[in-house]
């Protein structure tokens, strides 16, 4: 077999390492540490042990076969990885206890040039990217420093006879300026053949499919975003679509024309047997006064299940005879929590328990779950989908849903007043000209591996986006209270001296109020061509007044992305923003537009 297994011990960038690895033209595939055996292993061309949370010397630590030592195969060993060959090998590793620990960005120089570092020279200095509190204090037998960095002599270590080493950085994410050429040089050490594509993808997959489904037939959800298109192209390529029985769930959260946009789009494909159902009176009513985050997500799997579960019985599919399909992307598994020893980060419609218990009964088929956005794209486009449907931004499956914060009182943090008195006098130091004001709601955010629930912050006045931008994290890192901060668009930029709370649900009326809002964003992005520029950009509507007495207000979330599990604000074109702004304000129910400033981390994209 012709590819590298990649043993997940739980680190949130396990998946980079394997869409590195394919980009390097090598096929590779995450597994499970406790169950991938020596015996399961042998016959890949290398093994790369990830990052995780854990500390190896822990009692329950999570840990691998100690046979896969003797298979002959090479072996790296990243992070949590480098530790764990270190201790199973015979050699020390110990909690940094401040010594030795590294958090962001490093500069190793390379003492061996050979091996992982065979294109370097000797004594070469380069920027990595370290996360780690414990650290390898005495190598086992056979070992030798590669590389240091100046607070840990064991940033690179190998024994270049048996091919194994460790890296205590993480080369698979883009601070690691040469991660790719040192994974590259690991990869000619294993002599895998780099014969990978995603042409190679889409056939293995269809193949895949075939056996996974064997003589049942898929019922699949469509929600017309790229993920569950392709993945439903990909299951009718494979099935026919006799096999495939596409259902349309118009859930009442949609944007503005979608459903009509989506069955055009797909009639245009060949695909002509889909059932649409108008379940948005049903979502209404099992969503009428719920307003936390989670319970909103988990009503919205539930109901979206019954409407399965009602539609397939009504045609009469027996459900030993009908897998679930589904469009499930990586990030949608990992934040949840869905790699074993990852932490849950949100819960995404697609990991609610009652499709986990599908899972484990075999019931659910995921064509594309281990792929990233810009691979969907790139599969979309190998398949020969339309452009205009390949380069939508991703839309979450519970649709506006999750972009409708909800809420029946203020909720502030504690001592508000003072806490806001102490920001706007760093602002002062800062010698800023902003005013800040704390919002008497949360938003979810993600902070280290763990997900938080917290407040935003807007800053009103006059700045650019250099300011902006050094100005968002610096609050975030010093004020924990606050997870995002915003930056008041709309004029006139005169705030109420206490924002309040509009008490607002899931209706119908405030979906129609962000539908409104979030179509004039989205035309507006596309005029001032900044679509393909922007991954995503969710409009999201808050039951807060910045102005007078029951009003809401809108927020414009555009943001820079690569693979959505991290995220930059985008820097819009401010002047065009106001103007936007304003549009956007003629619904007199409407009392400022902001635009949120926080990356992710510590935000998430979405507010919930
Ligand atoms: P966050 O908000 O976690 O979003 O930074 C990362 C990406 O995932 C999308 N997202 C979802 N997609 N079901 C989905 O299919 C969901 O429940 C869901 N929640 C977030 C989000 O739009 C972004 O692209």
């Amino acid at each position: 077999m012709n590819k590298i297994a990649i043993l997940d011990f739980g680190s949130q960038y396990t998946h980079l390492l394997a869409t590195r690895v394919r980009r390097l033209g090598i096929f590779s595939e995450i597994l499970d540490p406790s169950s991938a055996t020596a015996e399961t292993l042998k016959d890949y061309k290398g093994i790369i042990l990830s990052g995780g949370p854990a500390s190896v010397y822990e009692p329950d630590a999570p840990t691998v076969d100690p046979a896969i030592f003797t298979l002959g195969i090479p072996i790296l060993g990243v992070c949590y990885g480098h530790q764990l060959i270190t201790h199973l090998l015979g050699g020390t590793v110990e909690p940094g206890k401040g010594v030795g620990a590294e958090f962001g960005k490093a500069e190793i120089t390379i003492l061996k040039p050979t091996a992982l570092f065979q294109d370097f020279h000797a004594n070469e200095k380069t920027q990595v990217w370290m996360s780690h509190g414990d650290r390898v204090t005495k190598l086992p037998d056979g070992f030798e420093i590669l590389a240091s960095s100046a607070d840990d002599q064991y940033s690179a270590v190998g024994d270049t006879r048996r091919n194994f080493y460790g890296v205590q950085f993480h080369g698979e994410v883009a601070h690691t300026l040469k991660g790719n050429e040192i994974l590259s040089n690991f990869l000619k050490l294993t002599g895998a053949e780099r014969d990978w594509d995603l042409k190679n993808f889409v056939d293995h997959t269809l193949e895949q499919i075939r056996t996974e489904v064997g003589d049942r037939n898929v019922f699949m959800m469509i929600s017309g975003g790229v993920d569950s298109t392709v993945a439903y192209v990909l299951l009718v390529k494979a099935l026919g679509e006799d096999r495939v029985h596409g259902l349309f769930v118009d859930t009442g959260f949609m944007r503005a024309n979608e459903r009509d946009e989506v069955e055009t789009a797909l009639h245009a494909e060949g695909i002509t047997r889909l059932q649409v159902v108008d379940a948005g009176p049903e979502f209404f009513a099992a969503l009428s006064g719920v307003y936390e985050p989670e319970k909103k997500r988990e009503i919205i799997g539930r109901v979206f299940l019954e409407i399965q579960a009602r539609e397939s019985k009504a045609l009469g599919l027996n459900p030993e005879k009908w897998m679930l399909g589904q469009g499930t992307i990586y990030p949608d598994t990992i934040e949840s929590g869905g790699t074993k020893h990852s932490a849950k980060i949100k819960t995404h419609h697609n990991r609610v328990p009652e499709i986990e218990a599908l899972i484990r009964e075999g019931r659910v088929i995921e064509p594309i779950k281990e792929l990233y956005k810009d691979e969907v794209r790139e599969v979309g486009k190998t398949i020969g989908l339309p452009r205009s449907l390949v380069w939508r931004h991703p839309f979450p499956g519970p649709g506006l849903a999750v972009r409708i914060l909800c809420a029946q009182q203020e909720d502030w943090p504690e001592n508000h007043s003072a806490l806001e008195a102490e920001i706007n006098a760093f602002l002062a130091e800062k010698n800023s000209r902003l005013s800040a004001q704390i919002l008497p709601i949360k938003s979810v955010g993600v902070q280290g591996d763990f997900r938080t629930y917290r407040h935003p912050v807007v800053l009103t006045g006059p700045a650019d986006w250099p300011e902006l931008a050094s100005l968002a994290p610096a609050l975030t890192n010093r004020f924990h209270a606050v997870n995002r901060v915003l930056y008041t668009i709309s004029e006139p930029t005169v705030p109420a001296a206490t924002p309040t709370i509009t008490p607002g649900d899931l209706n119908p009326a405030r979906v129609e109020r962000l539908q409104r809002a979030d179509k004039l964003a989205m035309l507006w992005l596309r005029e001032i061509n900044e679509h393909l520029n922007v991954w995503q950009m969710p409009t999201v509507l808050l039951p807060v007044s910045l102005g007078a007495a029951g009003q809401e207000s809108i927020v414009l979330r555009p943001v820079v992305s690569e693979e959505a599990m991290t995220a930059n604000f985008a820097e819009l074109p401010l002047a065009a923003t106001q103007i936007l702004a304003a549009e956007i304000l003629e619904d007199s129910g409407l009392s400022a537009v902001l635009y949120d400033i926080t990356n992710k981390p510590p935000a998430t994209i979405e507010w919930e």
